[in-house]
């Protein structure tokens, strides 16, 4: 009788644990993962209370959070409040909501001015669009209405793109209008307004975006351009050229990032399956280009010093969680399994030692480069690496629990 129990009690024993390791699949803890970003996030809030500023970067010989004030001209500053939306997604703790609201709140003189540039997308929709997902507060959803309609101000409809940035056509170096990739990504502002009450044009904006980007801020090879300038007379499009890659015919990683991110979202919003295509076709190129058997990528594919180049850590974070999100969308099996598995090893390796910051800095990840070209964040720890990285241990998680990766995101 006793070796009958003794033998259901390992039986059961075996099935738990067979039940428990399929949960964190190829060695990829996310609850181990989730869990540290919520103690790193402890310690930047005890670094910055106080200060109403946003926790931008750490450089590489530095310990503790250079932070930014509120300004619409500093493109970070929604991925503070967002990653303690994440954090809060996961904990479902009332103080972390507390203290993202708190966060969150602190933006709020951003929507009250005219549109200064793309980057109101990465600010209000990281932040405000996080806070709406999770807490449903009608003032959070005005907020992104106004904001939607405040970007929607800088498209030209003759060129067909939202113009990045107004200052550059200004002082003459990216004139008369400039599109740059990292745009892609704010189009999902204006998607979710047409769906919320805001304008249907809206929609119709952005997926014009995506349409001109797609035929003209490419090679061949289906590698962008960091900057597409455009002739605002005629629309035609007139040069691709570089900002923060190494030159205008390399391959800058976090521009292939927001692309493979951008496309796979904006074939979730239209359902238009050339959208689907060109994802996959920007996603392979990125994948090809990898070193083998290694998933964070130098930061430029083409600087010329590989392998004495910096990595950066962002742009595995971006592609990871834009992946998770690609692998959910597809209707070819096998690419999706292709890759969620790329994305898993994604964030294995960035949460492995040589990625995480663990007990040397506060952040999550170490390694980002913000702009080489100028030599400013070089080697760093970024806000928007630790943005996409917990957002992509969160989608993961949702992936291994069998939902989609946007859930709430209506
Ligand atoms: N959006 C600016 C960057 O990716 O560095």
């Amino acid at each position: 009788m006793r070796l009958v129990n003794l033998l259901t009690v390992l039986l059961l024993a075996i099935i738990f644990l067979s039940c428990s390791k399929k949960k964190t699949d190829t060695g990829l803890d996310f609850n181990n993962e989730l869990s540290y970003c919520s103690n790193q996030i402890n310690r930047t809030l005890s670094e910055i209370s106080g200060k109403n500023m946003m926790p931008r970067n750490i450089l590489a010989n530095e310990t503790s959070w250079n932070l930014r004030p509120i300004e619409i001209s500093e493109w970070t500053v929604g991925f503070w409040p967002g990653i303690l939306w994440y954090n809060y997604e996961n904990t479902k703790n009332t103080n972390d909501a507390d203290v993202a609201t708190y966060y969150t709140d602190l933006l709020e003189p951003l929507i009250k001015l005219p549109a200064y540039d793309h980057d109101l997308g990465f600010q209000i929709f990281c932040s405000y669009g996080n806070a709406y997902r999770l807490t449903g507060n009608e003032k959070y959803k005005q907020i992104i209405l106004n904001a939607a309609d405040t970007l929607a101000t800088l498209f030209n409809p003759k060129v067909g793109t939202i113009l990045s940035w107004p200052r550059e056509v200004d002082n003459g170096r990216f004139a008369p209008h400039n599109t740059i990739m990292d745009n892609m990504i704010n189009l999902e502002m204006l998607y979710w307004a047409a769906k919320n009450g805001g304008d249907k044009k809206l929609y119709d904006i952005a997926t014009k975006h995506a349409e001109t980007t797609m035929k003209y801020h490419f090679r061949e090879d289906g590698g962008n351009y960091h900057v597409a300038v455009y002739d605002t007379i005629t629309g035609d499009f007139i040069k691709g050229v570089t900002h923060q890659g190494y030159a205008d015919s390399t391959l800058w990683a976090r521009g292939q990032a927001w692309a493979i991110y951008g496309y796979a979202m904006v074939y979730r919003e239209t359902q238009d399956k050339k959208f689907l295509r060109f994802a996959e076709k920007v996603t392979d190129l990125y994948l090809s280009r990898l070193p083998k058997d290694e998933f964070v990528p130098y930061w430029d594919f083409d600087a010329p010093n590989i392998p004495n180049e910096p990595r950066d850590a962002s742009v595995a974070a971006i592609v990871a969680s834009g992946l998770l999100e690609l692998s959910q969308l597809e209707d070819d099996s096998q690419k999706a399994k292709e890759y969620k598995d790329a994305a898993v090893n994604m964030l294995i390796e960035l949460s492995s030692d040589k990625f995480q910051s663990r007990e040397s800095k506060p952040s999550f990840l170490l390694h980002s480069v913000g702009h080489w070209p100028n030599k400013s964040e070089v080697d760093a720890a970024i806000n928007y690496a630790d943005y996409y990285y917990i957002e992509a241990l969160i989608r993961y998680k949702k992936v291994m629990n069998g939902i989609s990766v946007i859930e709430n995101f209506k």
